[in-house]
């Protein structure tokens, strides 16, 4: 029988209980407050996620951490469902690897990513994914938009075009920095990231320059103005140590 799959609950001290569960067939345990993402990480089973990062509270936005539970005909987002006891977890699969595909098809098709002349080619996370699942080439229309480049920020330059939505940028802010200057504007395809009220970035009153947002965004749509492709490998080591010094002072 498989556990009931829950929702992952609100930050607070972690759970003493433990639940066992199967994930790819082997047996592991982890804390009942804990993903199924988590879960498998400990246990070195990989499953590939784009919005998620270590650190910020996860949001499910990408969908590309999908996973089968038995008992469910359902795929769950792994980064935000809870393990359950008795859960049978499948994280590989011909229908987990051809959503998944779609998924960084979808995300290529819908702005544009010439790859070539964007100084995150060789470190983004979005090109490492469509190499990982072995997507050589789209099977769904270019839609082209034609979207902005905010380049009023003295030092940062917001690339809309490279953009994938994952909140990382958001999250990072709100979450960290404490400065919450950027947000989301719209629906579906129309959706964009915004700095305070959909100002330009650079005249913004909250941002405070720290370059957080920069360093977690997984593609080249947040980049430092003047950096070389090699210069602007993204660096986003600084959130488990910053989120560790937060619960030790907490405690
Ligand atoms: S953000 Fe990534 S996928 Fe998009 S153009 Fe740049 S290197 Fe290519
Ligand atoms: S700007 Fe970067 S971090 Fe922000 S949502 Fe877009 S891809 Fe994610
Ligand atoms: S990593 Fe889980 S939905 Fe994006």
């Amino acid at each position: 029988m498989s556990g009931r799959p829950s929702a992952k609950p609100a930050a607070g001290a972690p759970s003493s209980k433990v639940k066992t569960l199967t994930i790819d067939d082997r047996l592991v345990s982890a804390r009942e407050d804990e993903s199924i993402l988590d879960a498998a990480r400990q246990n070195g089973i990989q499953i590939p996620t784009l919005c998620n990062l270590d650190g910020l509270t996860p949001v499910g936005a990408c969908r590309l951490c999908m996973v089968e539970v038995k008992g469910s005909s359902r795929l769950f987002a792994s980064c935000v469902t809870m393990v359950g006891e008795g859960m049978e977890v499948v994280t590989d699969s011909e229908r987990l690897q051809k959503y998944r595909k779609t998924i960084v098809e979808l995300l290529f098709s819908e702005r544009n990513h010439v790859c070539a002349v964007c100084v995150s080619n060789g470190h983004c996370e979005l090109q490492n994914l469509a190499q990982t699942l072995g997507v050589t080439h789209l099977t769904v229309p270019y839609l082209h938009p034609k979207l902005p480049v905010d380049a009023s920020h003295e030092r940062f330059v917001n690339d809309h075009n490279r953009c994938v939505l994952c909140q990382r940028c958001v999250r990072v802010c709100g979450e960290v920095e404490g400065a919450h200057t950027w947000d989301l504007r719209g629906r579906g395809i129309d959706t964009r990231v915004i700095t305070d009220l959909n100002q330009p970035w650079g005249s913004s009153e909250t941002c405070t320059g720290c370059g957080k947002c920069v360093h977690v965004c997984p593609t080249g749509a947040l980049t430092e103005k003047g950096k070389s492709i090699r210069e602007m490998a993204k660096q986003s080591r600084f959130l488990p140590y910053l989120t560790m010094m937060r619960e030790d002072r907490s405690e």
